[in-house]
C-alpha cells in the first residue's frame, strides 16, 4: 500500500473496482456481498441507474457555482427534505460531522441568546457523531477523543437510554440547552433504546425549553424502516442531522431544523463552500425519489425482520452468542467476545460485514438487497460465526 496516506485507516488490502446492486468486484474479479453498504451510505446499492443518470446529467450542466447564488437543486432538495421530515429549514454540507457541528452552533446560539452563561449539550455514552473538535467532544468514546485535548467544552454528558439522569440534568444544569441523540446508536453498537425514549425526550424537552436535536445520520435515509427513525416514535425534534444515505456514495450532509431553531443561523454565521452544490443536490433527489418510487423504506422494515428472524434461526442455541436486535436494517449480533477478525474471515468468504464497540457484528445491508442475497448473507455469516465460536 503506498505511503502517500496518512495511516488513519487500518485498510484491508482488498480494492473494489466496480459495484452492481448488493454486490461488489475486486481488482483481480473476486466478488463480494455488501452486507454494509460503505456504512450505512449505498442505501440503494452500488451504480443504481436513476443516481448515475442524475450524476451523469448534472455533471454535463453544471457542477458548481457558489452559494452566493442561487441553487435551484438545493431548494428542491430542501423542499423534498422538509416536506418528508415535518421541519422547516435545512442547511447543506459535505458529511456528517459537519451537519452535526451546524446542530452544535445551532444549540449554542440558541443559548447564548436565551441568556445562558455557558450553553451546555446533553450527550450520551458510547455516542458517535464525527471527528471534527467539537463532534469528537460531543462523541462518548475515549479512543475518539485520546492526544486531541483539550476538547470543546460544553458537553454533558449521560448514560444512553436513561431518563433518570436526563431528568437530573434538567433538575442541577441550568446552563443545559439543547439534548443531541442518536434514534439508535450505531457505532456504539447498534443499541436500540426503549421504545419510549425518545417521547420522553421530546416531553422532557419541551418542558425544559431545550432543543431536541437527532443525530439521524446512520439511521436515517430508510434504514431503519421509516425514512426517519423519529417516525417510530412519530417525534419531530427540534434539530435532525443526515449524511450517509441521503447521496447514496456523493458527499452531502444536512442539518435540518424546525420552529425557533430554524431562524437562528442567519447570514455570514454559517456556512460551506461545496455544501449543497448541484451535484450532490442531483444525486439527493435521485435518492429520495428511488426510496419512494420503489418503496425502499417498508422494503427495509421486512427485509430487517427477515433478517433479524433467519439469524435467530440460525444461531439458536449457539453458545456464545448474546443477543441478536435489530431496526429495519440496522442489524446487531452480540458475541460475548471480541470478535473483529471476523470481519477479514468474512472477507475472505466473499461477505463485507463490519463489528463495532469490539463484540458487535454490525450489518448494514442496502436497502436493495434482494430474499435470495439476504439468505446468502445469513448462510454465510451464522457458518463463519459457528466456527469462530467453536474454535475460541
Ligand atoms: C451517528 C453518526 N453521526 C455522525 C457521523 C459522522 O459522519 P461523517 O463520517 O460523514 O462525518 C457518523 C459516521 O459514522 C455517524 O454514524
Amino acid at each position: 500500500m503506498s505511503d502517500s496516506l496518512m495511516a488513519t485507516y487500518n485498510r484491508f488490502p482488498v480494492a473494489f473496482q466496480r459495484g452492481e446492486g448488493a454486490w461488489l468486484w475486486d481488482t483481480d474479479g473476486k466478488r463480494y456481498l455488501d452486507a454494509l453498504s460503505g456504512i450505512a451510505v449505498c442505501g440503494l446499492g452500488h451504480a443504481h441507474p436513476a443516481v448515475r443518470q442524475a450524476l451523469c446529467d448534472q455533471a454535463g450542466k453544471i457542477l458548481h457555482t457558489s452559494n452566493l447564488y442561487r441553487i435551484p437543486l438545493q431548494e428542491q432538495l430542501g423542499e423534498r427534505l422538509i416536506q418528508a421530515s415535518g421541519m422547516d429549514r435545512v442547511f447543506f454540507s459535505n458529511s456528517g460531522a459537519e451537519a452535526n457541528e451546524a446542530a452544535i452552533k445551532i444549540a449554542r446560539r440558541f443559548g447564548n441568546r436565551k441568556g445562558v452563561t455557558n450553553p451546555a449539550i446533553v450527550v450520551m455514552e458510547q455516542s458517535f457523531h464525527g471527528r471534527t473538535l467539537a463532534t469528537l467532544s460531543a462523541t462518548g468514546n475515549r479512543k475518539v477523543q485520546a492526544g486531541f485535548e483539550p476538547l470543546v467544552q460544553g458537553f454533558l454528558r449521560v448514560p444512553f437510554n436513561d431518563m433518570k439522569a436526563l431528568h437530573a440534568v434538567a433538575e442541577n444544569s441550568p446552563n443545559a440547552v439543547a439534548v443531541l441523540v442518536e434514534p439508535v446508536q450505531g457505532e456504539g453498537g447498534i443499541i436500540i433504546p426503549s421504545e419510549t425514549y425518545l417521547n420522553e425526550i421530546r416531553e422532557l424537552c419541551d418542558r425544559q425549553g431545550w432543543l431536541m436535536m437527532l443525530d439521524e445520520i446512520q439511521t436515517g435515509m430508510g434504514r431503519s424502516g421509516r425514512l426517519f427513525a423519529c417516525q417510530h416514535n412519530a417525534v419531530l425534534p427540534d434539530v435532525m442531522t443526515l449524511a450517509k444515505g441521503l447521496g447514496n456514495g456523493v458527499p452531502i450532509g444536512a442539518c435540518l431544523a424546525r420552529g425557533p431553531a430554524a431562524e437562528i443561523l442567519g447570514p455570514g454565521n454559517h456556512g460551506s463552500t461545496f455544501g449543497g452544490n448541484p451535484l450532490v443536490c442531483a444525486a439527493g433527489l435521485a435518492v429520495l425519489d428511488s426510496i419512494e418510487q420503489d418503496q425502499l423504506t417498508a422494503r427495509a422494515e421486512a427485509l430487517g425482520s427477515k433478517l433479524l428472524a433467519d439469524f435467530a434461526d440460525a444461531l439458536s442455541g449457539v453458545a456464545g452468542v448474546e443477543e441478536i436486535r435489530g431496526l429495519g436494517l440496522l442489524i446487531g449480533i452480540e458475541l460475548d467476545r471480541p470478535c473483529g477478525e471476523l470481519v477479514g474471515r468474512a472477507l475472505e468468504h466473499g461477505l463485507l460485514i463490519n463489528v463495532t464497540a469490539e463484540r458487535v457484528v454490525r450489518l448494514l445491508p442496502p436497502l436493495i438487497m434482494s430474499d435470495e442475497e439476504a439468505d446468502q448473507l445469513t448462510e454465510t455469516l451464522s457458518s463463519l460465526l459457528k466456527d469462530f465460536l467453536e474454535a475460541a
